[in-house]
């Protein structure tokens, strides 16, 4: 009996230390923040086992987060919703009801998930997206781009790169009665890396005459020159990006060759002959002095340029919207963009809202000092926290105001 007792009571303790998963301090609601944490921390140490076994592939383990999460186009008396496709891209449309006596406006939306997961057909996208389409009674075009790895760079940008296009034509936008001077793109982690990327191009292209009002960047991954920035070592095992996690989604958006995320690991994956784009991405004169502190700047150590030369999209201004030059980062549009204080992505975003102001864009910066990455797509049972509720209503108040 008291072998059992005993055994039941370091069962007990081992379960309880494995489950605990150490939360930011200043994060409300811990409970439910270490709930959310640990659960993707499990499915991150299944999806190693299961990979590392030669069972699936990593991704494809995470995958089954995004199809428990999938919930089928569903209309309600405000909005029409359905699943189409733009130019043989798959989007899910939402369509307001509600008559308007003047043009809408419209937003397209891209998903985040490492450009490896995610849909815009799970439940937390189709809310973000469906009150969005509400509250503003705005047609919103969420695309549904092609995944890594089946799919490499350069296909989920230039997938939701046609659907941007396709739809700004002035033909389409008249059909779903939009506002051609009142456009918005947007997304979330790699999708607000999309958006950077998409609303770049579109300033390049001369075959499109609609010009984009606002882009809304929501914890956007960047750039991928220099991976050890302050906010990638403060927040290296933070939920629920953890540095690993963003250095994995890096390497397979580009390759299937496990030596570009070793190198990345190391940060020692940008050549020599390409050190001219660091300046692009030097922390040391593009962060505020309070997120610098503590930390002493070193340039990336040079590697191989047999890889830059293999893989050449991460150093792609398409995959890297940081390094864009000056001349064409000011004719950006005014520009949202979201950081938290917990997240590897956080200077991603900071660097970005420093070159943009220097330039003259407009940009509003909200950076919540008490979330971590991922935070606002956290608003539904059971992954619901306050902090997702206050970014989303914060987001969809400013596009109200400037869109
Ligand atoms: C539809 O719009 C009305 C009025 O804005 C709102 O009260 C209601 O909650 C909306 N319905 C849904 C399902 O969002
Ligand atoms: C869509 O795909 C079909 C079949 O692959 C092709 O024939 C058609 O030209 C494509 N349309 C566009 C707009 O790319
Ligand atoms: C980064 O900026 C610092 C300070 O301005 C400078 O000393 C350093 O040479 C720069 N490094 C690179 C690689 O641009």
């Amino acid at each position: 009996m008291g072998a059992k007792l005993l055994g039941f009571c370091l069962v007990s303790a081992l379960l309880a230390y494995y489950l605990y998963t150490p939360i930011p301090e200043d994060i409300e609601e811990p409970w439910k923040a270490m709930l959310v944490a640990t659960s993707f921390r499990v499915m991150g140490q299944l999806a190693e086992v299961a990979d590392k076994l030669g069972l699936v592939h990593y991704m494809d383990t995470l995958m089954l987060l995004t199809d428990a999460e999938y919930v089928a186009p569903m209309s309600d008396e405000n909005i029409t919703v359905r699943d189409t496709e733009f130019s043989n891209v798959s989007v899910r449309l939402y369509l307001p009801k509600k008559p308007s006596e003047r043009l809408r406006r419209a937003v397209v939306y891209f998903h985040g998930g490492g450009w490896c997961l995610g849909h815009a057909g799970m439940r937390s996208y189709d809310q973000v997206t469906r009150w969005t389409s509400d509250r503003l009674n705005a047609v919103v075009v969420s695309v549904n781009y092609r995944l890594a790895p089946q799919h490499r760079f350069p296909a989920q940008f230039e997938d939701v790169y046609t659907v941007t296009k396709f739809f700004l034509q002035s033909s389409v936008l008249s059909q779903y009665g939009v506002d051609p001077d009142r456009v918005c793109v947007s997304g979330d982690s790699a999708g607000g890396n999309l958006a950077a990327a998409v609303v770049q191009q579109l300033l390049e292209d001369p075959e499109v005459k609609t010009k984009i009002k606002v882009q809304a960047l929501i914890y956007p991954a960047l750039q991928t020159l220099d991976l050890n920035l302050p906010s990638y070592q403060d927040n290296d095992n933070k939920p629920i990006l953890p540095r690993s996690l963003m250095i994995r989604f890096w390497g397979e958006y580009f390759t299937s060759d496990p030596s570009l995320q070793e190198a990345m690991a190391t940060n020692s994956h940008v050549p020599l002959e390409s050190s001219h784009l660091l300046q692009f991405v030097n922390w040391s004169k593009l962060l505020p002095e309070e997120m610098k502190r503590g930390h002493v700047y070193r340039a990336p150590v040079p590697g191989s340029p047999g890889l830059a030369r293999r893989y050449p999209g991460f150093l792609d201004v398409r995959a890297a919207p940081l390094l864009a030059p000056d001349a064409r980062l000011l004719r950006l549009p005014h520009t949202y963009v979201l950081t938290c204080q917990h997240d590897v992505l956080r200077d991603d975003g900071l660097m970005y809202v420093k070159r943009l102001r220097a330039l003259g864009v407009p940009v509003t910066h909200h950076h919540a000092q008490d979330a971590f990455h991922g935070a606002m797509m956290f608003i539904s049972w059971p992954m619901e926290l306050a902090v997702g509720h206050r970014l989303l209503q914060q987001y969809i108040e400013w596009l109200d105001q400037n869109l």
